[in-house]
C-alpha cells in the first residue's frame, strides 16, 4: 500500500493481524487517525483507500493493496473544509474530527447529496458526542460553496476565550 502517496508499506513485513489502523498510527507514526470504539462503529478512525471511506479499525492492512489517504494526506485538499470546521464550530473536544474531515472531503469530491436528510445519511457513519451535528452540515455546506478564496479563520490561528 501507499501512504499519503509517501510511505510505500509491504505488507509481507507486518505482523499477522495488523490493522490498517496500526499501521499508520504505529508503523508510520502519523496519528491523525484516532481509535475510538476499535470495532467499527464511531468513524474516527476513517481513512480513504483508493478514494472510497473505510474504517480503518477493522481492516486488516494485509487486504489493503492500494492507496491510502489520511486526514494529514488531505490537509490541502481539506483546507476550506477545516476552516468551516472552525467557523461553525462543527468540533468540540476534537476527537471525531479527523474521522469527520476525512468522510467529508470524500464526500465533497463527487458533490455533496441535496438535501439534508441525505448529507446527514452519508455522515452518519461518523459519530460525534459533542456537537449535535449542525455545525458539521452547515461546514460541509460552506465548504462545497467556497470559491477558493483564502478562508477568512484560518484553522491553526482559531482562538477561544472562556466567558466564565
Ligand atoms: S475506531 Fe474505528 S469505527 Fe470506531
Ligand atoms: S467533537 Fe467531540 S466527539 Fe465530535
Amino acid at each position: 500500500m501507499l501512504i499519503n502517496g509517501e510511505f510505500q508499506i509491504d505488507q509481507k513485513q507486518l505482523p499477522p493481524g495488523t490493522r490498517l489502523i496500526d499501521v499508520l498510527r504505529e508503523q508510520v507514526g502519523i496519528t491523525g487517525t484516532k481509535e475510538g470504539c476499535g470495532r467499527g462503529e464511531c468513524g474516527a478512525c476513517t481513512v480513504l483507500v483508493d478514494g472510497r471511506p473505510v474504517l480503518s479499525c477493522i481492516v486488516l492492512a494485509a487486504r489493503v493493496s492500494g492507496a491510502v489517504e489520511t486526514v494529514e494526506g488531505l490537509a490541502e485538499e481539506s483546507t476550506a473544509l477545516r476552516a468551516a470546521f472552525a467557523r461553525r464550530a462543527a468540533f468540540q473536544c476534537g476527537f471525531c474530527t479527523p474521522g469527520q474531515i476525512v468522510r467529508g472531503t470524500a464526500l465533497l469530491r463527487r458533490g455533496l447529496p441535496e438535501s439534508e436528510a441525505e448529507l446527514r445519511t452519508a455522515m452518519s457513519g461518523n459519530i460525534c458526542r459533542c456537537t449535535g451535528y449542525e455545525g458539521i452540515v452547515d461546514a460541509l455546506r460552506d465548504a462545497e460553496a467556497d470559491d477558493g478564496a483564502a478562508p477568512d479563520v484560518p484553522f491553526a490561528d482559531q482562538t477561544w476565550s472562556r466567558t466564565s
